[in-house]
């Protein structure tokens, strides 16, 4: 049976037996932040076995997209060394949500292998968990022999989908290969964890939840949830003794061998690499497919670690190119038809690779060249471990993932100092963060330390824009001092304030201290720390003392601006996810008071299409005026309902929640307008690439967006002054003028080639005759070094045999160009005439013997020319 085959006829037998089809979920959780990627069949119906979600069916069936590569179920480690491993894969199982139970689930199963599948009972076991006897009895009773279910414990029988969730204990239907198959151990038997007796499906009778702390409840309904490898029942239908023999596999491999000219099946290593290859490949696509990219976090993460691991084993046999992106293709001819989106997404797909691939390229060889230095080094001092420090050198200067590190040392028989690296990442982390806090300003350690532990402030920017504050304390020159005198610049800290601090890309607030001895301008508001915010001041009048009780007020038109500007980013975010796909993610933004800009994920530049839709969709939610709401929350619970948090940055316990009307959820700290109206209007001024597969697009609001349209008004009315017509004919007037200019150009272009033409005639006319050899020298206006090439190369069209030399100057700068016809290059040579040149009139030059080059001074170019025929003579 094909696989597509075995597929169908298993959703069959099910949906015949009353459970529901339901299609395969993205491989990303919805809203389930403790899974990296769906690991298993179950994980869409998390809910049902939990009964907290009901829906129209009891029973439903499923061909589910998979991967494990972290987390609980990690299987990245095992790929490639065993036959039946794999990062991404395909489960195919059948699901009872409080319906039938242990009975009916292993009578299913052991009918559709027997009697459907025709699998050969004589090599089946069962393994149950170790006090499960109530499992055991039924699968004596479909009539297993008795000596062929073996009792496992926890690691092999009781199933849980992470930390946390439905779980139970499971039983295995597993399939003996054969003895030539694995370790080939006399001891080998079920549990060994050799390609022998292979798992085919697990059934797990879901019982329990288990929570965060470890406590286990039952559940309200035992349920059934099953699990099969779609790979491994296609090894064993096919015959084959791998998976990656199967149709699933094998034309991946073909491509492979082209690509590599390697042959699978005839050394362990080579096998061992173009598996490794030939699932990543596949895992790459369909990771890709699902809106993940390449990154140095989380999901991103783990696509780069299979993507970049798979090019070094590539380069291990062979290969110095890309060509995974490539290989992805025959991914997509085997799974294109039932998985139609990623034949679709394919160029997206393919530039994704392509893009990781190039990148990484560039810095393997590179990497690899230091690795290999440090490790002869490491030897030579008889060290047995790669240090921290060089792990982490590859990791952030060359991008080699840890777990490549750890290959190589692996396999020159080097342990790793972890630890080290651990340490060197958080000092790297550490130095950042200081960076950021210093920036813009010169808030040097020592200076921060300078402040005292109680000197905090509450911040009340949010509910309101005036507020009374006592002044803590005061640096100048970063000195604590107890007073600031007016013209004098200082920072000031209050145990209240009302002035934002620029954080989140929005800036800073601007505004006036107004105290009881004086008054001060707020240009600039910096947060420290945590609560902590240095008011950058300047005192306008009289003086700012500690202790004073003063009035803040932030300057509304600024704040009013940069609020719309920082809601505009949200519906921003969100038409660019409608427009473009899901795939696009923030990476970045800037919000002022007059515009804002926003980086996000997105492979190619937009079509004006794409930017006037996404300019309409903001401009709608505007003009629908809808309410913008803020709420603190658990930050835990505010992603699990679904909020976009920014990967880079770090959120305490509560968050705040930014909702605009029902479509946009996200976490941020800024300050925003009340309602959508208030932003007025939306323009994007710009859109281009900022670093690979990141864009920018500039744009303005409110205010900012009137006096663009204006400006851009302006620019027309201007031009259609200038070109004397009406506005609306502005364009065809333009287009008139570039294109008499053209004819223009074109007409100078000829009628300089005709002068050119006349005077190379002239030159030709006054040729002097050396040795039985024509010399033609010749002087060119406005020339560059092109110019005068063509102009010899006419010349030597012209007389065939001869010697051209011309020159031209520009200021006080000449440049002589000679060429010497192939007839005459055995006694003369342009080299050498251009040497002789430049020795005699103060230059420097050369070239070979047909075509050479040289500047001198401008004034001696003329002289120079004249000269030619004499100097050929000495
Ligand atoms: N959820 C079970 C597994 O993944 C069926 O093995």
């Amino acid at each position: 049976m094909k696989s597509n085959e075995i597929r169908k006829t298993f959703l069959k037998f099910f949906s015949d037996n009353d459970h529901t089809v339901v299609s395969s979920s993205s491989l990303l959780p919805e809203k389930d932040p403790t899974l990296l990627f769906v690991n298993a069949g179950m994980v869409q119906f998390k809910n049902l076995f939990l009964d907290i979600e009901k829906r129209d069916y009891v029973r439903a069936t499923t061909c589910q997209k998979c991967v494990r590569a972290g987390g609980k179920h990690n299987d990245l480690d095992n790929v490639g060394k065993t036959l039946r491993h794999h990062t991404f894969f395909e489960m195919l199982g059948n699901f009872s949500f409080g319906d039938y139970f242990k009975d009916d689930a292993i009578a299913y199963a052991w009918k559709l292998l027997k009697d459907v599948f025709r699998l050969d009972e004589d090599r089946m076991w069962i393994t149950v968990y170790k006090d499960d006897d109530e499992a055991a009895l039924i699968w004596k009773k479909v009539g297993i022999r008795e000596d062929r279910i073996v009792r496992l414990g926890e690691k092999d029988n009781f199933w849980s989908m992470g930390d946390e969730g439905p779980c139970g204990p499971c039983s295995e239907i597993l399939y003996d290969l054969g003895e030539n198959v694995g370790c080939r151990q006399p001891a080998c038997a079920v549990g060994c964890d050799c390609d022998r007796f292979l798992e085919i499906w697990n059934l797990v009778f879901m019982e329990f939840e288990r929570s965060r702390d470890g406590q286990m409840t039952k559940l309200p309904r035992p349920s059934i949830d099953t699990g099969m490898g779609l790979e491994r029942i296609a090894c064993i239908m096919q015959g084959k003794l791998g998976n990656y023999e199967t149709d699933l596999f094998s034309p991946v491999l073909r491509r492979l061998e082209d690509i590599s000219r390697s042959v699978y099946g005839e050394n362990e290593k080579t096998d061992t690499a173009m598996r490794v290859i030939a699932d990543h490949v596949r895992g790459a696509t369909f990771v890709i497919n699902d809106g993940v990219l390449p990154s140095k976090e989380g999901r991103g993460y783990v696509l780069r670690r299979i993507l970049r691991r798979a090019l070094r084993y590539g380069k291990k046999i062979g290969i110095e190119k890309e060509f995974l992106y490539d290989l992805s293709g025959a991914v997509v001819d085997i799974m294109g038809d039932v998985y139609p989106d990623v034949r679709n997404n394919h160029p997206y797909i393919v530039r994704v690779i392509k893009g990781e691939e190039e990148r990484f390229l560039e810095t393997l060889n590179t990497g690899m060249r230091v690795y290999d230095e440090f490790v002869k080094e490491i030897k030579s001092k008889g060290g047995k471990a790669i240090p921290g420090d060089l792990i982490y050198k590859l990791y952030d200067t060359y991008g080699f993932p840890v777990d490549i590190t750890a290959e190589m040392a692996a396999e020159d028989s080097l342990s790793m100092d972890t630890a080290g690296f651990e340490k060197s990442l958080e000092e790297q982390k550490e130095r950042s963060r200081a960076g950021s806090r210093i920036k813009g300003e010169a808030w040097a350690e020592g200076h921060v330390a300078a402040l005292r532990d109680d000197v905090r402030n509450d911040f009340v920017g949010y509910k309101t824009l005036e507020a009374d504050g006592v002044i803590l304390t005061m640096v100048r020159d970063e000195q604590v001092v107890e007073q600031l005198d007016e013209g004098e610049e200082g920072e000031v800290f209050f145990d209240c304030t009302p002035f934002y601090a620029e954080s989140g890309g929005q800036v800073e607030d601007e505004g006036l201290v107004d105290g009881p001895s004086g008054k001060a301008v707020v240009i600039n508001v910096i947060k420290v720390k945590q609560d902590v915010f240095a008011h950058k001041v300047k005192v306008t009048m009289g003086s700012l003392k500690r202790g004073d009780r003063v009035h803040l007020v932030v300057d509304k038109e600024k704040r009013k601006g940069v609020s719309r500007n920082h809601t505009a980013t949200h519906l921003l975010h969100y038409a660019l996810r409608t427009v473009l796909g899901e795939h696009v993610k923030q990476s970045g933004s800037l919000v002022e008071k007059d515009r804002l800009r926003f980086d996000f994920t997105h492979f190619q530049g937009l079509a004006d299409e794409e930017l006037h839709k996404t300019e309409d969709i903001v401009n709608e939610k505007i003009m629908e005026s809808l309410n913008v709401t803020t709420e603190e929350r658990q930050r835990e619970d505010a992603i699990r309902e679904g909020a976009t948090a920014l990967f880079e940055e770090k959120y305490g316990d509560t968050v705040r929640v930014l909702r605009i009307g029902d479509f946009s959820t996200e976490l941020c700290g800024g300050t925003h307008v009340k309602n959508t109206g208030e932003i007025g209007s939306f323009s994007i001024v710009s859109e281009g690439s900022l670093a690979y597969g990141v864009r920018r697009i500039e744009a303005v609001t409110g205010k900012g967006a009137v006096r663009h349209k204006r400006k851009l008004d302006n620019i027309v009315k201007h031009i259609s002054r200038l070109s004397n017509t009406e506005p609306d004919r502005v364009l065809e007037r333009v287009e008139g003028i570039i294109g008499e200019l053209n004819t223009k150009s074109n007409e100078i272009e000829r009628l300089k080639e005709e002068i050119i033409a006349h005077r190379v005639e002239e030159a030709v006319k006054n040729a002097e005759e050396k040795n039985g050899a024509k010399v033609v020298t010749m002087y060119v206006p406005d020339a560059k070094a092109d110019d005068l090439r063509k102009v010899t190369d006419i010349i030597r069209n012209r007389l065939k045999s001869c010697i051209a030399v011309v020159g031209t100057r520009e200021e006080t700068k000449g440049m002589v160009v000679a060429a010497v016809s192939k007839d005459l290059l055995s006694t003369y040579s342009a080299g050498k005439i251009i040497k002789k040149l430049a020795e005699q009139y103060g230059g420097k030059g050369g070239g070979g013997p047909q075509i050479a080059q040289g500047g001198i001074p401008g004034d001696k170019i003329k002289a120079a020319l004249k000269s030619v025929a004499d100097i050929l003579s000495d």
